[in-house]
Parts: C-alpha cells; structure tokens; sequence
C-alpha cells in the first residue's frame, strides 16, 4: 500500500514542472505596482486585496491610521478605503489622515470608505431609514470609467444603515438604486471614486470587472503582479538579505514550509539546510514523501531527525490535549534547537509564514488596532536561537503560495495539502498516545484519504482525516464476535477553519470507506461519520 502510495506520490513529481522549469528571464520588477488598502474594520478587507491581486496588480492591507507622508513614501499606485462597521458621523469613528485626499493619488472608497471621503470632503451623510443589507439592482446613471463593461442594470450586494445625502463640490454620481441616487460617484478631475455596494464579494457579479477597471482605467497599472515576478524578486531579495550566510528551516511537509523551501533553494541553493522533525505523529508515509523529495528530487541538504522514541516517551499516559501540544511544541523546540547547533554559522532561520498569519484586521469597538500574530507552530523557535528572520511568503495569501509551490515545480500532492495541526496525530488520537493506536489511526487515515482521492472529493474538501476514539464495542466477523475500537471519519468545508460544515459525503463512499476500514484495518470493528459543523464543534476532536 505504502509503495503504491509513493509511487503516485513520485509519478506526480517526475510529470511537475519541476524537472523542466527554465531560468528565464521573466520580466523583471523592482517594485510591483502596489494599491493600498486602508482597512476601517471591514471582515472583507483581506477580500478587497485578494481580488486586487487578482488583477495581477500587488496590493496590501495597511490600518486606516497610516500617515499621508508614510503612503507618500510607499509610492503606491492608487489607494482603496475599505469599509466598515462604524458611523462616519459617530464620536471617535475611524478617520483617515484627510491629506492623504490630497496626494493626488487615485483613490476608491467602498461603504464606509465612501462615507467618510463624502464628509471629510464637505458632503452629508445620515442614517438611512432603513438598513441595506443584502443583493440590490444598481442602475448606471452616467458614465464612468469604474463602469465600463458592465451592463446598465446589474447586481451588487448592500450592507450600509448610512447614506450619502449631499455630495462634496465637484462629485457627481454614476449609479443608483431604489434606495439611494447615489450608489457611485465619481470626481474625475481629482481621480476620487466611492460606491456604496461591495464590489470584493461574490454576490456583486460584476465587481471583479469594476475593481479591474480602478487598477487598468483609473489607476492606469500594467498588471505586473504574478507569480514568476514574484519568484523573481523573491530570488533577488533573499540574496540580498542573507548575504551569502547561511539558512535553516524547519521543514514541517505542509505546504507554506515546503514551498518556502523550494524558494529559498532556489536563491541561494546550498546555503538552505532544511531540518524535518519526525515527532512520532505524522501520518503514514510523510516523513518518507519529505525525505525523498526534499532530499531526492530538489536535492536540498536535508537534516531528517527521527526522534519518534523522544515525543512518545514523553507523551505515554497523557490525555490532556492542551498538555500534548505543549509537549510537542516544547520538545519540538529542544530537537530543533540541536539539529540546528550541529550546523555551523547559521544566520538565518526561515519560515513559511504567510500574508494571513502577519495581518489582523482593525478591529473597530472603539479602539482599533492593528494585531500582529507570531507564527504559532514555531513560536519561541527564532528568540531562543538568537537568528535573524527570513519569512519570504510572508506578502502572499495561500492561493498565491500554491501557485508558486506550482511554478517551482512542487507536486500537485504538496501544494494542495490539507492543513495538519503542528501537534499531528496526537490531537487525532483520543487519550494518551500509544504506538498501537496511532498505528490503527495511521492505517485507517491511508484509507480514507485515498478513497476521497479515488472519488474526486479530497481535493474539494478542507479537511479529511481519520478519527481514533478509545471505546471499545462488539462486533461480529466471520463466526466470532470482537471486541475492537472505533475510528470515526471527519470530512469539512471550510475557508479559513474558523468556522467548517460537515461534507455531504455520498453513502457510497461513505459505505467504501467503512467496509475497508473495518475489513483492513487490524483493531477496528466500527466507524461512524461525525455530522457536527463548527461551531458548536470544532474540526478536531482532540
Ligand atoms: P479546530 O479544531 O480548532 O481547528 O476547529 C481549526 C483548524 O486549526 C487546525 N489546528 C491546529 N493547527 N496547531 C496547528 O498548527 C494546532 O495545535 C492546531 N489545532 C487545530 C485544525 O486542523 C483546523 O484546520
């Protein structure tokens, strides 16, 4: 089973770009184009910037407070004010610095963003009479260049209790809706533009077209933003940073580390030592995938430290799943630690970190603020070893990390993994951890993963795994009775795994995957499939 499992697995690597990805000379950026987002508090604001970038032009989240000097410096090509939860005309609402209006800079208020250019600028606005919240008609009343290619009438999605009721002196508006006759206006002169209606979201079907025509029309980008520049750069900046010194990273097989890898490889080849921990809880055949690619196909000096016996004595007779994080996290720490001193002059230790994990959104009760988030599975790691940071992923949203991994010829099977808790199968594998167990856990979770594969569900799936739960019950195989344990299958949808719903599984494959189970796998005589969404559970079960 293993070996057919590896054989797919390096059947994927040998037909991926890896074995035919050229140095060309793509076309090289120093900087990329950059639209600022000023995030007022808006859960869309990392939507806003995503879909930017989706216009290939690169775009980043700043909080609403930034100085009109420090945007000055940054020299983007335009700027975009998101929306929000507040009242423009409420005490203490957030309001950005009133000359950064005057940088001359192109500039889109979205809601809120909207709301407050109107009254910074000497426009009304008052509570609405009704609150609108949800799909409305936008009617296009004249022309504007945010417009172009959208039909007359078209779809947007409302979520305001405010509305503009007097414009500032020089702005007309474009478009309406029965609530509002102005749903977008527009100052051309100034390159001044707000709408009222979300055009980041899936319900506004033509806002894709109308944030492309802000970067294209308004902004007048290039679209210079995609993955091979940002190979490119990326090369040029960690040489530049490292200076020739040399480079760790712990290499964890998911997909931010990988990728991270393979980039860092790529600038300064054998200056990247990667260290991979086998903490005794991976999944079945992981550490053999890691090992053979990393240290095979991309020939990266590896360190594979298999240090199964030290977490398991550790982790005998625990049950507390917050004590087994803990154990991990902390022996994770140690055997890093003395992997690493075995490497000399290292400078450097990188990490997958990536946009999501070092942006927070304001958060507007009153008192906004920007958070910054460490890297919660190797936090502790840089402070305790004195090493100065490298985190190249860290402007990329996941997609975009994935598509490097592609185009530096990672496997499909590595850049669309799922995400795996740092604490692995330990959180999977109800009360204290057992070699037994976790081989009945491991065996059970080979199944299902290649069962979902088989029918095309793995890959649309968050996350699906293999549950083991410390109860026995009986049974009955052949002529005899058993009395064996229980695995239950997990199977989410999710986008961020904040919140998840149960998949609806087919009861074919749901029937599949319980026959294996049951007739495979040595100590199992029963499954069940959790049908609990998030909340009010949570994805694992620990
Ligand atoms: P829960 O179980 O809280 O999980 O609904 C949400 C997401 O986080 C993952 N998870 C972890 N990831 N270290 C990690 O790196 C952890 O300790 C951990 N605990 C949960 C989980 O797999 C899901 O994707």
């Amino acid at each position: 089973m293993e070996a057919m499992v590896l054989y797919g697995f390096w059947r994927s690597v040998r037909a991926s770009r890896f074995f035919n990805f050229t140095n060309r000379a793509y076309n090289i950026m120093t900087k990329p184009e950059t639209i600022l987002v000023l995030d007022f508090g808006s859960q869309y604001s990392q939507l806003i910037a995503r879909r930017i970038r989706e216009c290939n032009v690169y775009s980043r989240i700043v909080p609403f407070r930034i100085a009109a000097e420090e945007i000055r410096k940054e020299a983007p090509v335009g700027i975009i004010l998101s929306g929000g939860p507040a009242s423009v005309y409420q005490d203490g609402a957030p309001h950005c610095d009133p000359a950064i209006l005057e940088l001359g800079l192109p500039i889109l208020g979205i809601c809120y963003g909207m709301q407050m250019i109107v009254q910074t600028l000497g426009g009304k606005v008052a509570r609405g009479k009704a609150r609108e919240y949800g799909k409305a008609e936008v009617e296009s009343t004249a022309e504007s260049p945010l417009f172009a290619g959208v039909p007359g009438k078209t779809q947007v999605w409302m979520s305001h209790g405010d509305k503009v009721t007097e414009l500032p002196r020089g702005f007309k508006p474009f478009a309406s809706t029965s609530n509002t006759e102005f749903a977008g206006i527009q100052n051309p002169e100034r390159s001044i533009y707000g709408i009222q209606f979300h055009p980041e979201v899936a319900h506004t079907p033509c806002g894709q077209q109308i944030l492309s025509n802000f970067c294209r029309l308004v902004c007048q980008c290039e679209g210079n933003w995609n993955m091979i520049s940002f190979i490119e750069s990326a090369v040029r900046e960690i040489r530049e940073k490292t200076q020739g010194e040399k480079v760790i990273l712990g290499l964890s097989g998911g997909v931010d580390s990988s990728v991270a890898a393979a980039l860092i490889h790529k600038a300064i080849g054998d200056k990247l030592t990667c260290i991979f921990v086998n903490n005794g809880v991976l999944r079945k055949g992981e550490a053999e995938q890691v090992h053979e690619l990393f240290g095979g196909a991309f020939h990266i000096p590896l360190k594979y430290v298999d240090a199964t016996d030290r977490f398991l004595d550790k982790l005998a007779n625990v049950t507390e799943p917050e004590k087994k994080r803990k154990i991990i996290g902390h022996e994770f720490i140690e055997v890093f630690d003395e992997a690493a001193s075995e490497i000399k002059d290292v400078k450097f230790l990188a990490q997958g970190t990536t946009y999501p994990d070092v942006i927070e959104s304001v958060s507007i009760d009153g008192n906004p603020s920007a958070v910054i988030k460490s890297h919660h599975n190797v936090g502790g790691l840089p402070a305790k070893m004195n090493l100065k940071l490298l985190e190249p992923l860290s402007r990329l949203f996941k997609d975009e990390v994935r598509e490097v991994g592609r185009k530096l010829g990672l496997p499909e099977e590595m850049v669309m993994r799922q995400p795996f808790p740092g604490p692995g199968l330990a959180v999977r594998l109800i009360g204290p951890v057992n070699r037994r167990d976790l081989e009945i856990l491991r065996n059970a979770d080979e199944i299902i993963v290649e069962e979902m594969k088989n029918a095309g569900f793995y890959y649309k799936t968050w996350q699906t795994f293999a549950v083991f739960i410390p109860v026995k019950t009986v049974g009955v195989m052949g002529d005899e009775r058993t009395y064996e344990s229980v695995i239950a299958l997990r199977a989410v949808d999710s986008r961020d795994g904040m919140t998840a719903d149960w998949v609806k599984l087919p009861y074919e494959l749901l029937g599949r995957i319980s026959s294996r189970v049951v007739n495979e796998v040595d100590g199992v005589n029963r499954m069940v499939y959790d049908i609990t969404s998030k909340p009010p559970g949570t994805i694992e079960w620990e």
